[in-house]
């Protein structure tokens, strides 16, 4: 079996939940507290242990190539005035290993992970969508995906229940059961279903572990809903031809593409934190809007 060392950061997409932050300013760039999104989803891949990282980029996402190279000006200035702190944070985001391919037209999520076929190379590669960041600081939601490919040898959905009127937002699995009550068999899938139609309440939440032939599927598959190539059209092909399981992943999980989810996900990583948590929690109890 081959090991998973690669992955994948599907981040050429509009935004537009997001406008007008996201018409200048790539939505995996909006911090949680002081730090881009994208770099939480990073840091997921390498405790993961991931090797390499490619970012399908598309127009307006060059602040994410600045933001994981050097910056020399900073660097000097930030010596120079003794700020060593701060210098050890903007080196530690340039010494990550990142890999970049730009998905010309957005085509669709299914059509950017097409993007990725050379640098997959015929291995299984794992994928990360920058709308999702998880919270485990005990096993990384990627790296339990990646227990349940070691353990099964097939592709690997990341999935959690969402309640009936947020359905309509995901990819719902239809499975049925295994020896493990947190692993599914796929059966199909739907994209964004109407709640009355959904085959289950179980979401793709935006991890995935996907072997190679997946590619070939992709490179057949015809624009679906809202004209875009889907990635879930091509996995339900996919589950047809070999095996494929849902796994409900522990972690709190924050849907960062939706506003609600922003907001919820930067109150509870700052309460979190150790600098800022007991002053931000205090401010938190005393407030009072006129
Ligand atoms: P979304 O469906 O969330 O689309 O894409 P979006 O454009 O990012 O955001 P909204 O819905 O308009 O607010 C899911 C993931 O797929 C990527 C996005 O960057 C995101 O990580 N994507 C989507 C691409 O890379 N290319 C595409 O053509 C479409």
């Amino acid at each position: 079996m081959k090991r998973i060392r690669k992955a994948v950061i599907p981040a050429a997409g509009f935004g537009t939940r997001f406008l007008p932050a996201t018409k200048a300013t790539p939505k995996e760039m909006l911090p949680i507290v002081d730090t881009p999104t994208i770099q939480y989803i990073v840091q997921e891949a390498l405790d993961s242990g991931i090797e390499e990282i490619l970012i399908v980029s598309g127009h307006g996402k060059r602040a994410i190539e600045s933001y994981f190279d050097s910056a020399p000006r900073l660097e000097a200035e930030l010596r120079k005035k003794g700020k060593f702190e701060q210098l050890k944070l903007i080196n530690q985001s340039a010494a990550i290993q990142v890999f970049y391919i730009r998905q010309r037209e957005m085509r669709g999520l299914g059509d950017a992970i097409l993007c990725a076929k050379a640098f997959a190379d015929d291995e299984p590669f794992a994928v990360l969508l920058g709308d999702d960041v998880v919270y485990n600081p005990y096993r990384p939601a990627l790296r339990q995906l990646m227990d349940v490919y070691e353990k099964t040898g097939g592709s690997v959905l990341g999935c959690q229940t969402v309640p009936e009127d947020k359905v309509s937002s995901y990819g719902i699995v239809k499975g049925v059961p295994t020896d493990d009550p947190k692993c599914l068999r796929v059966e199909s899938m739907v994209e964004k279903p109407a709640a009355k139609d959904a085959p289950s309440h179980l979401a793709v939440l935006g991890r995935y572990i996907i072997m190679p032939e997946i590619f070939e599927i992709l490179e057949h598959t015809a624009p679906g809903k809202g004209g875009e190539v889907q990635l879930t059209d091509a996995l339900c092909a996919l589950a047809k031809q070999q095996p494929m399981y849902a796994y409900d992943f522990d972690g709190r999980r924050y849907d960062l593409g939706d506003k609600l989810g922003f907001l919820q996900a930067t109150v509870e990583f700052a309460l979190r934190r150790e600098d800022l948590g007991a002053k931000f929690s205090e401010y938190l109890k005393t407030l009072k809007l006129d």
